[in-house]
């Protein structure tokens, strides 16, 4: 038995189609993984709080000298990072926002990416300090955008820092196993919206079955 962390991202409801894929992935993954367990994250509808400078304080004070404000402080990143440990594989869905991701999922990620927790720093090691501390997961990352052709080398690849920075922000703490799905064109004709998400919704098919 498996345990899949669900996370939505975008700030729509019904209309949202990173958030309808996400739930069609889970709901197939279900089918065929019927005793896996989900945990569901909505940081779209309800965010996360940003990190401020009792999150940092307490972030870089070593867990035995954190007094109760402090620990206060890290109360929700505790949770957050708890629910990621927790999880084998994610399917997160993430809208496309000025060529980056929304600030509630960076929110997020500001939130989980955390020394001792998510990645450790190794001063005896000049050359790389940064180790991450997750290993093992898989993650698959629905996205949303208005326009097409973000694919390197494509029109607008050079504005794409939205799947290669994810790449990176997991990365850093150790989830390197990523599959993307992109629903592309909301912004322009139905018909090149309707074969984006036809493609998506085969695309998820075939990975759930695999
Ligand atoms: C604030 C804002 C910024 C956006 N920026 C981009 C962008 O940079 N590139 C793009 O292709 N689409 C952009 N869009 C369009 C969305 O990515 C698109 O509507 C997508 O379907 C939203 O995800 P959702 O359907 O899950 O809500 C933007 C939309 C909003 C509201």
């Amino acid at each position: 038995m498996a345990h899949l962390l669900h996370i939505d991202s975008s700030p729509r409801d019904d209309r949202s189609h990173s958030r309808r894929m996400t739930r069609e992935f889970v709901e197939a993954w279900q089918q065929t993984h019927p005793h896996d367990t989900v945990t569901y994250r909505d940081v779209g509808r309800q965010p996360v709080p940003h990190v401020d400078e009792p999150w940092i304080v307490a972030a870089y004070t070593p867990e035995e000298q954190r007094t109760p404000e402090l620990r206060e402080a890290l109360r929700v990143s505790d949770r957050l990072i708890d629910e990621l440990i927790a999880a084998d594989t994610l399917v997160v869905g993430v809208p496309m926002y000025n060529f980056s991701v929304p600030s509630t999922f960076k929110a997020y990620i500001d939130q989980i990416v955390r020394t001792s927790r998510t990645f450790a720093i190794d001063p005896e090691d000049a050359e790389d300090p940064y180790k991450p501390l997750l290993h093992g997961k898989k993650m698959f990352v629905i996205t949303a955008r208005g326009a097409s052709g973000f694919g390197p080398g494509e029109r607008y690849g050079h504005m794409n820092h939205q799947d290669p920075y994810l790449r990176v922000a997991f990365g850093f703490i150790g989830i390197t196993n990523i599959t993307f799905v992109h629903v592309e064109n909301d912004e322009h004709s139905s018909e090149s919206l309707a074969a984006s998400i036809a493609a998506a919704q085969a695309q998820v098919a075939e990975l759930v079955a695999a």
